[in-house]
């Protein structure tokens, strides 16, 4: 009985050897460690599964299981295995330091670039928006995507997922500048800006003619980072002129409060023109259509004077971006309520763009 018992052991410990030894072995048939990087570790951007192993070898075992699964990191002290589906570059640049821990990757893993992007010259070239060593997440604005990939990619629509959204939207980029998300576009006189309060809040695209960002992807993009309003005017000259205003701290608030202007202020030194500080004197206010006029201080019905949709204070504001296209001769105002205009200019554009520059 004692002699079976004793056997027995030896047989189970000799069949765990045996195990072990073929793990072993898949094991360093399948990964290396490479011998630079030491004490480095991928980004959390770069894992994508946290979970316990008892060995480097048993987590490396559940990496093989994984196609996504490029490398793996284990920490010994808390026996932590962490599934990436990226590999520690060659100069360590997308590496952190991590003790107590140890790197291993599949021997011929190669860099693998996700969302559709494609491998050139070892490097991801992403699409529609994603960024990152691996085209794996989605850019947070314009000028994330400019940074990070779409340099001088011209003007486009792109997927973007600022901070804290609860979803991806799609935002139009010019990819030139430093990256801009393009907010408002007035040019096209039989495109009336005249529209819904529905259509103001989700936006609305008509190319080159007319388009509006829409308000919750605007308040989605502002909350993240502090941004500028640039507004640029095509003026009435032949050859086309363009004139430009910039206002700092561009902020609004989320739907709760209709959008509210939360912050604005002209920045002079970057303005080509000593424009009013017509945003700075709408901080405060809400957002209105002439389907739902917030604005019920005046008793007056801005939306409708207007012909548009703004930021309205008690006296409507002091320019009209949304209002309708007069294209007179010589760009001279009509001084109709509802013209485009900016004060102080005596003019009325021929064309006006707005954009969230970072
Ligand atoms: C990748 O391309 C396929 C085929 O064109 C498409 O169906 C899919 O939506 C694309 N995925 C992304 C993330 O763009
Ligand atoms: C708007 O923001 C406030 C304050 O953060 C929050 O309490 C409210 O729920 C938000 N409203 C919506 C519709 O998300
Ligand atoms: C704006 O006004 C200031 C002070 O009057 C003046 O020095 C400056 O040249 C003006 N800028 C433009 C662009 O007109
Ligand atoms: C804007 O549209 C509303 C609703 O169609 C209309 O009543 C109003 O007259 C329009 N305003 C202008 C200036 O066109
Ligand atoms: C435009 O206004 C200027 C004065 O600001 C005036 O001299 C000019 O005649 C006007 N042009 C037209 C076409 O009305």
């Amino acid at each position: 009985m004692l002699l079976g018992n004793s056997l027995l052991l030896n047989l189970l410990s000799l069949l765990y050897l045996y195990v072990q030894n073929i793990l072993c072995e898949q094991f360093h048939e399948e990964f290396i460690r490479p011998d630079f990087c030491t004490d480095k570790v991928l980004s959390n951007l770069e894992s994508y599964l946290t979970l316990e192993s008892t060995s480097a070898i048993q987590c490396a075992a559940r990496c093989s299981l994984d196609n996504k699964c490029l490398s793996v990191s284990y920490r010994e002290t808390d026996r932590t295995c962490f599934l990436n589906f990226g590999l520690l570059a060659n100069d360590c640049g997308n590496g952190v330091t991590l003790t107590n821990t140890v790197y291993y990757q599949k021997k011929h893993a190669v860099k693998e670039c996700m969302n559709n992007g494609t491998l050139v010259n070892n490097d991801c070239v992403c699409y529609g928006g994603y960024v990152g060593r691996y085209c794996e997440r989605l850019m947070t604005d314009c000028s994330e995507g400019y940074r990070e990939m779409y340099e001088d990619a011209g003007i486009g629509l792109y997927e973007a997922l600022p901070t804290g959204a609860p979803q991806s939207f799609s935002v139009t980029c010019v990819m030139l500048h430093g990256g801009r998300n393009l907010v408002l576009r007035h040019f096209t006189p039989a495109y009336t800006l005249n529209r819904t309060w529905v259509q103001y809040v989700d936006g609305f695209d008509h190319g080159i003619h007319a388009s509006w960002i829409g308000l919750e992807k605007l308040y989605w993009l502002s909350r993240i980072k502090t941004f500028d309003l640039f507004i640029e005017f095509q003026t009435k000259e032949v050859p086309a002129t363009y004139k430009k205003i910039v206002y700092k701290n561009f902020r609004i608030g989320n739907s709760s409060t209709n959008y509210q202007l939360r912050g604005g202020q002209l920045n002079r030194a970057r303005s080509q023109v000593n424009a009013t500080d017509c945003i700075f004197g709408l901080v405060g206010s809400s957002f209105s259509s002439y389907d739902m006029d917030n604005n019920q201080v005046s008793g007056l019905d801005c939306p409708l004077k207007y012909g548009g949709a703004w930021w309205y204070n008690g006296a409507c504001a002091q320019c009209n971006p949304t209002g309708n296209l007069y294209h007179t001769p010589g760009g001279n105002r009509t001084w109709a309520d509802d013209e485009v205009f900016w004060e102080p200019f005596d003019w009325t554009p021929i064309g006006i763009s707005i954009w969230l520059v970072n």
